[in-house]
């Protein structure tokens, strides 16, 4: 017998990509509910070759469905993960509200699967931030064999990682540029994101990091080991699709690049893509709608004792999200709710 699922948020990036993932990977579903908020109630949304008909999440039931996979924002998530929790539904968040929680597991499948053991402390589990979740499949196999002591990292996020006004302001704004009288201002990013970069993803904190940033180190923490230290700078990038992020990793051993380059190769949900030659790397556009997160550039950092330097590039809507929250469903499955 199959899962009663509900995906909440239906009509958003990730929620459409959860739907294609279910299909993709045949979750076995015997039922799928597809909620979002009540200005969309009847909009139809594609589940493989079906299509569902949006209900409205405020009025739904979760008595008798097994897992939840949520994203609708953390506001949205603060009222109806309780709700759902309560009733015996598995959540599996992907907003931030309980990432930082002690009690919810947060969870990357190829590095912590152990973790899903204490989802029953709250009913719920978190989904790592995009830019963490492809960071950390990358670095767990090379923590395993030489000891990350610190990473600094800067990304190159996409706007789809803002959520569907993001892609729209992304998209007005270039066309915008090239019609005088049409130029669109800044709405749901601090300045122009057409032809520019912003450095800035989330609010500031006190000591000058941005929430983004932050969080980027909290979660690789608890993911993969409160020893790492890591210091991020998050940036906006006009890409629709796609995070990057340039990786200098500092060991406690020695790491040989070309070790390093095969351990990736082993590694799960790693495709290492590293020829030294023009266009030998990948690029954004090119990881669009694939599972993996690719590895290109890996290269020895001489600057420092036991220094290395790796690009890791992820679809952010699946790696980063949806995928991410199938796979936990699927390890739900596989090691707890069968053995419920
Ligand atoms: N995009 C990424 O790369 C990424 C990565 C990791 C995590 N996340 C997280 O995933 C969540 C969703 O992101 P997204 O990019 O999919 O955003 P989005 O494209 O803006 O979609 C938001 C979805 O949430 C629904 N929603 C919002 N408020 C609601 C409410 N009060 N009641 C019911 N439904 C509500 C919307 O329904 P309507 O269409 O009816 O408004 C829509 O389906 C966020 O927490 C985000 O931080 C995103």
């Amino acid at each position: 017998m199959g899962y009663r699922v509900v995906v909440a948020g239906a009509t958003g990036n990730v929620g459409r990509e959860m739907l294609n993932i279910l299909a993709e990977r045949q979750f076995p579903a015997d039922e799928v509910v597809a909620l979002a908020s009540r200005k969309s109630l009847g909009t139809e949304v594609s589940y493989g070759d079906k299509t569902l008909k949006t209900k409205d999440l405020d009025t739904f039931d979760f008595a008798g469905w097994d897992i939840a996979l949520f994203a609708v924002g953390s506001e949205a998530t603060k009222i109806y993960a309780p709700r759902a929790a309560k009733a015996g539904c598995v959540v599996i968040d992907n907003s931030s509200l309980y990432r930082y929680d002690p009690a919810v597991p947060l969870i990357v499948p190829e590095v912590n699967p152990e973790a899903v053991e204490k989802v029953r402390n709250k009913n719920i589990i978190a989904n790592p931030n995009c830019s963490t979740a492809q960071m950390v499949v990358a670095l767990k196999p090379l923590h395993d064999r030489a000891r990350i002591k610190r990473v600094v990292v800067s990304t190159y996020q996409s706007v789809s990682g803002a959520g569907k006004a993001g892609i729209d302001e992304l998209w007005d704004q270039t066309k915008g540029c090239y019609v005088p009288g049409q130029e669109i201002e800044p709405e749901k990013f601090q300045k122009q994101i057409a032809f520019n970069v912003i450095p800035q993803i989330d609010v500031f904190m006190e000591d000058g990091t941005t929430r983004e940033e932050w969080k980027m180190a909290a979660e690789t923490k608890k993911i993969v080991d409160p020893k790492i230290k890591v210091t991020a700078t998050c940036v906006r990038v006009p890409v629709f699709v796609g995070h990057s992020e340039a990786v200098n990793i500092e060991f406690e051993e020695f790491l040989d690049e070309d070790e390093a380059r095969e351990i990736l190769r082993q590694a799960p949900g790693v495709l290492v893509v590293d020829k030294r030659e023009t266009g030998g790397y990948v690029t954004p556009v090119e990881c669009v709608g694939d599972y993996a997160t690719f590895v290109s550039r890996i290269r020895q950092d001489s600057t420092i004792e036991n220094g290395l330097n790796i690009w890791v590039v992820s679809d952010n809507l699946r790696k980063g999200a949806a995928l991410n929250a199938v796979q936990i469903a699927e390890l739900l499955g596989n090691r707890v709710l069968q053995h419920a």
